[in-house]
């Protein structure tokens, strides 16, 4: 062990980790990275499979996200937002809303992808307050749904390995099925197009009752990442946009995962041709530099919050590193880059590698599903794939994959029994192949061992 690995396990508490497992296993402590690589203190390479937990995307040490983060560090590198204005925020601001959908104006910055949903609800919850219509504070979320740590956005959450701890701290909501498509046995459908009918039929009943009390709809667009990439039925999304503006629901769509090209187009939106009135981003935002968050909203409700100070509209929430400088000219490089290098255009031939893959993984006798929407994929374990018989989860058996993976110079990590495989948009097409062929080679070790009753299990995975 170097003195790296242990000062961590004499001093970090590690997010969404078991410590137990991990200060009695030897970890991996990274020292730097260069495009798609990561290096360890030993030297050794790793493909950075997970983009460093869903957020780079233009590769590590890229020359000119390093650039404008080190200019704008010669000239300042945090001022507050509070009372004053900061040369890159305002740029970034007038960036981000010509990149986002028509119609989403403003932005409002946070931290994380955390901050930007507390804020999005907040602001979605007081503008009723302002319309004249204060009984209009509740909101639908998904099953399945996840949107940040943070008491509001577990509140606004539906996965009970994360969020059943805390059900008596947090604010009630009201819950529609999980519109995952894998799921959709479970109310006994077995087509995508009748899963989208019912799915939608659900919301509308509940609206035509409720929809008088209901400030907004909370919903991660195209794919739920965190539930394991669990994918929508096509036209789900559209629908939902239709719903809630009949029945006066705000909708709130949340893309800290899914926003930057993850699902081929700059948004998930854009797939269905959404614009929502709240919109959250984080992740990829800086290129996966810095943090920083965003709550975009539409001037309808913006406006809603003006007046003079003693009509006390102002919206009483912000965050002191708000808007950060540093991370504003990341993001704005970032911009950047997906213009000049046509990040967007170069993803489909990226995206049919991992097709071609996940159709293989497949055809394996303990995946249940490998499931793909643009450059996010997952590919589900199960113990009995017709019967849909998951794994015992004392095995931790997608744990163990990605723990053998990491001994063939691969870091992906699993959410259950679903591991997760989500590259830098700047993978080349070689690369992705690479990395997924290590990655079935990992598959290969850990299944064909449960096959021959024993098992490879990763002590710290949560
Ligand atoms: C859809 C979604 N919303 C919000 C968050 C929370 O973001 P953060 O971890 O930056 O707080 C995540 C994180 O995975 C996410 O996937």
């Amino acid at each position: 062990m170097n003195k790296w690995e242990k000062m961590d396990k004499d001093y970090i508490w590690h997010p969404f980790t078991q410590m137990k497992g991990w200060v009695e296993n030897p970890q991996l402590v990274i020292e730097r990275g260069e495009g798609v690589m990561l290096y360890d203190t030993e030297g050794k390479a790793y493909y950075d499979g997970i983009s460093s937990l869903w957020v780079n995307i233009h590769g590590h040490h890229r020359p000119e996200i390093d650039q404008a983060i080190k200019e704008q560090l010669d000239l300042i590198a945090h001022t507050t937002l509070l009372g004053l204005v900061n040369k890159p925020s305002a740029e970034f601001a007038e960036k981000l809303v010509k990149a986002t959908p028509n119609g989403l104006n403003k932005v409002f910055y946070s931290d994380d992808g955390s901050t930007a949903v507390e804020a999005a609800v907040k602001i979605a919850f007081q503008y009723w307050q302002f319309k004249g219509r204060p009984e209009k504070a509740n909101f639908i979320n998904l099953g399945d749904s996840y949107h940040g740590d943070t008491v509001g956005a577990v509140s606004v959450g539906n996965i009970d390995v994360f969020h059943k701890a805390y059900k008596s701290l947090l604010f009630p909501t009201y819950k529609m099925s999980c519109p995952s498509f894998y799921h959709s046995h479970l109310a006994g459908i077995q087509n995508e197009a009748q899963y989208l009918a019912y799915l939608l039929e659900e919301l509308e009943s509940f609206l035509q009752k409720n929809a008088n009390k209901i400030a907004a709809m909370i919903i991660e667009p195209l794919v739920q990442a965190a539930a394991g990439m669990l994918m929508q039925p096509k036209g789900y999304i559209k629908g939902v946009r239709e719903l809630t503006k009949k029945y006066d629901v705000l909708l709130i769509v949340d893309e800290v995962a899914t926003g930057f090209g993850r699902t081929g187009k700059m948004w998930a939106c854009d797939n269905e041709g959404v614009c929502p009135d709240l919109m959250t981003l984080s992740k990829g935002i800086t290129g996966g530099y810095l943090a920083l968050g965003a709550t975009m909203v539409t001037d309808e409700i913006y406006n809603a919050f003006l007046g003079e100070p003693t009509d006390y509209k102002t919206f009483y929430h912000g965050h002191s590193y708000t808007g950060n400088n540093l991370a504003c000219a990341a993001g704005l490089a970032s911009l950047e880059i997906f213009q000049k290098d046509s990040v967007i255009e170069s993803l489909p031939p990226k995206m049919e590698v991992i097709a071609r893959h996940m159709e293989k993984f497949n055809k394996m006798q303990y995946v249940g599903d490998a499931r793909q929407c643009g450059m996010l994929s997952g590919i589900e374990l199960m113990q009995d794939k017709e019967g849909k018989v998951p794994f015992d989860p004392a095995l931790q058996m997608a744990g163990g994959i990605c723990q053998a993976a990491r001994g063939y110079g691969l870091i992906v990590r699993n959410i259950g029994d679903v591991v997760i495989f989500m590259p830098p948009l700047v993978s080349t097409t070689e690369q992705i192949d690479e990395m997924l062929t290590k990655l079935e080679k990992s598959m290969k070790d850990v299944l064909d061992k449960f096959g021959n009753g024993q098992h490879y299990s990763d002590p710290c995975a949560f």
